[in-house]
Protein backbone atom coordinates (compact mmCIF):
# COMPACT_ATOMS: atom_id res chain seq x y z
CA UNK A 1 0.00 0.00 0.00
CA UNK A 2 0.69 4.00 -0.85
CA UNK A 3 0.84 6.26 1.72
CA UNK A 4 -2.28 8.55 1.54
CA UNK A 5 0.02 12.02 1.15
CA UNK A 6 2.00 10.48 -1.05
CA UNK A 7 -0.71 9.68 -3.89
CA UNK A 8 -2.10 13.05 -3.49
CA UNK A 9 1.32 14.11 -4.51
CA UNK A 10 1.43 11.83 -7.20
CA UNK A 11 -2.59 12.75 -7.96
CA UNK A 12 -0.79 16.53 -8.58
CA UNK A 13 2.06 15.47 -10.54
CA UNK A 14 0.11 13.87 -13.15
CA UNK A 15 -1.40 17.28 -13.40
CA UNK A 16 2.02 19.08 -13.80
CA UNK A 17 3.48 16.11 -16.36
CA UNK A 18 0.33 17.21 -18.76
CA UNK A 19 0.93 20.40 -18.41
CA UNK A 20 4.45 20.05 -19.54
CA UNK A 21 3.10 18.46 -23.03
CA UNK A 22 1.06 21.72 -23.04
CA UNK A 23 3.84 24.18 -22.52
CA UNK A 24 6.05 21.96 -25.23
CA UNK A 25 3.52 21.95 -27.56
CA UNK A 26 3.26 25.80 -27.08
CA UNK A 27 6.83 25.70 -28.19
CA UNK A 28 6.79 23.65 -30.60
CA UNK A 29 4.16 25.99 -32.25
CA UNK A 30 5.83 28.75 -31.97
CA UNK A 31 8.52 27.30 -33.75
CA UNK A 32 6.13 26.19 -36.39
CA UNK A 33 5.36 29.45 -36.65
CA UNK A 34 9.49 30.55 -37.41
CA UNK A 35 9.58 28.18 -39.90
CA UNK A 36 11.84 26.16 -38.07
CA UNK A 37 10.38 22.58 -38.16
CA UNK A 38 13.06 20.47 -36.49
CA UNK A 39 12.46 22.79 -33.65
CA UNK A 40 8.75 22.18 -33.46
CA UNK A 41 9.49 18.60 -34.28
CA UNK A 42 11.65 18.24 -31.19
CA UNK A 43 9.34 19.58 -28.78
CA UNK A 44 6.07 17.79 -30.53
CA UNK A 45 8.41 14.59 -29.08
CA UNK A 46 8.83 15.56 -26.07
CA UNK A 47 5.21 16.92 -25.16
CA UNK A 48 4.84 13.04 -26.25
CA UNK A 49 7.10 11.81 -23.37
CA UNK A 50 5.13 13.85 -20.95
CA UNK A 51 2.02 12.21 -21.80
CA UNK A 52 3.65 9.01 -20.68
CA UNK A 53 5.23 10.08 -17.99
CA UNK A 54 1.51 11.32 -16.87
CA UNK A 55 0.01 7.64 -18.43
CA UNK A 56 3.25 5.91 -15.91
CA UNK A 57 2.24 8.04 -12.69
CA UNK A 58 -1.57 7.12 -13.67
CA UNK A 59 -0.82 3.32 -13.86
CA UNK A 60 1.33 3.18 -10.75
CA UNK A 61 -1.60 4.89 -8.76
CA UNK A 62 -4.18 2.78 -10.28
CA UNK A 63 -2.65 -0.66 -9.69
CA UNK A 64 -1.94 0.66 -5.93
CA UNK A 65 -5.49 1.42 -6.06
CA UNK A 66 -5.97 5.06 -5.74
CA UNK A 67 -8.44 7.01 -7.26
CA UNK A 68 -6.94 9.37 -10.03
CA UNK A 69 -9.12 12.81 -10.33
CA UNK A 70 -7.93 15.22 -12.89
CA UNK A 71 -7.93 19.06 -12.61
CA UNK A 72 -7.72 21.77 -15.04
CA UNK A 73 -4.18 22.19 -16.77
CA UNK A 74 -2.37 25.52 -16.04
CA UNK A 75 -2.26 28.25 -19.28
CA UNK A 76 0.76 27.41 -21.05
CA UNK A 77 1.40 30.09 -23.08
CA UNK A 78 4.46 32.02 -22.07
CA UNK A 79 6.51 35.32 -23.64
CA UNK A 80 8.85 33.76 -25.59
CA UNK A 81 11.01 36.59 -26.89
CA UNK A 82 13.36 35.57 -29.74
CA UNK A 83 14.41 31.71 -30.55
CA UNK A 84 16.24 31.02 -27.51
CA UNK A 85 13.81 31.85 -25.42
CA UNK A 86 11.70 28.06 -25.68
CA UNK A 87 15.21 26.71 -25.03
CA UNK A 88 15.76 28.48 -21.89
CA UNK A 89 12.43 28.14 -20.56
CA UNK A 90 12.22 24.18 -20.91
CA UNK A 91 15.17 23.93 -19.02
CA UNK A 92 13.92 26.19 -15.81
CA UNK A 93 10.93 24.03 -16.28
CA UNK A 94 12.85 20.85 -16.31
CA UNK A 95 14.47 21.97 -12.75
CA UNK A 96 11.33 22.61 -11.28
CA UNK A 97 10.02 19.46 -12.57
CA UNK A 98 13.07 17.64 -10.90
CA UNK A 99 12.36 19.59 -7.76
CA UNK A 100 8.97 18.25 -7.81
CA UNK A 101 9.95 14.72 -8.03
CA UNK A 102 12.70 15.37 -5.37
CA UNK A 103 9.74 16.59 -3.02
CA UNK A 104 7.42 13.13 -3.37
CA UNK A 105 10.57 11.64 -2.98
CA UNK A 106 11.58 12.67 0.15
CA UNK A 107 7.54 12.52 1.38
CA UNK A 108 7.97 9.25 0.47
CA UNK A 109 11.29 8.21 2.44
CA UNK A 110 9.82 10.46 5.27
CA UNK A 111 6.56 8.20 5.68
CA UNK A 112 8.15 5.46 5.04
CA UNK A 113 6.29 4.12 1.37
CA UNK A 114 9.22 2.44 -0.20
CA UNK A 115 6.97 1.25 -3.35
CA UNK A 116 6.96 4.49 -3.98
CA UNK A 117 10.63 5.35 -3.25
CA UNK A 118 11.35 2.07 -5.53
CA UNK A 119 8.65 3.29 -8.25
CA UNK A 120 10.35 7.02 -8.56
CA UNK A 121 14.01 5.49 -8.94
CA UNK A 122 12.56 5.67 -12.90
CA UNK A 123 11.74 9.41 -12.67
CA UNK A 124 14.92 10.44 -10.72
CA UNK A 125 16.65 9.32 -13.98
CA UNK A 126 14.26 10.34 -16.32
CA UNK A 127 14.75 13.87 -15.06
CA UNK A 128 18.39 13.97 -15.02
CA UNK A 129 18.55 13.37 -18.67
CA UNK A 130 15.48 15.71 -18.93
CA UNK A 131 17.93 18.83 -17.45
CA UNK A 132 20.73 17.52 -19.64
CA UNK A 133 18.93 17.29 -23.14
CA UNK A 134 17.91 20.84 -22.24
CA UNK A 135 21.11 22.19 -21.33
CA UNK A 136 22.46 20.48 -24.43
CA UNK A 137 19.82 22.35 -26.85
CA UNK A 138 21.23 26.02 -25.40
CA UNK A 139 24.57 24.58 -25.75
CA UNK A 140 24.30 23.75 -29.51
CA UNK A 141 22.02 27.22 -29.87
CA UNK A 142 25.02 29.22 -28.41
CA UNK A 143 27.20 27.49 -30.24
CA UNK A 144 25.98 28.19 -33.75
CA UNK A 145 25.35 32.28 -32.87
CA UNK A 146 22.55 34.13 -34.47
CA UNK A 147 23.80 32.61 -37.97
CA UNK A 148 20.65 31.74 -40.00
CA UNK A 149 22.48 28.74 -41.65
CA UNK A 150 23.85 26.99 -38.81
CA UNK A 151 20.32 27.82 -37.45
CA UNK A 152 19.17 25.89 -40.50
CA UNK A 153 21.34 23.04 -39.96
CA UNK A 154 20.82 22.90 -36.17
CA UNK A 155 16.74 22.77 -37.29
CA UNK A 156 17.84 19.81 -39.59
CA UNK A 157 19.51 18.08 -36.46
CA UNK A 158 16.34 18.69 -34.16
CA UNK A 159 14.17 17.49 -36.69
CA UNK A 160 15.60 13.79 -36.52
CA UNK A 161 14.83 13.51 -33.02
FE1 LIG B 1 8.20 14.65 -17.33
FE2 LIG B 1 10.10 16.60 -18.69
O1 LIG B 1 9.51 15.83 -17.13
Amino acid sequence: MIKKEVAELLVKQINLELHSGYLYLDFANFYEEKNLPGFAHWYVKQAGEEYEHAMKIRHFLLECNEKVSLSAIADPTTKLADLKAPLLEGLKHEQFITASINKILEKAIEVKDHLTVNFLQWFVKEQGEEEMNAQLNIDKFEMVGGSGSAIYLLDKELGGR
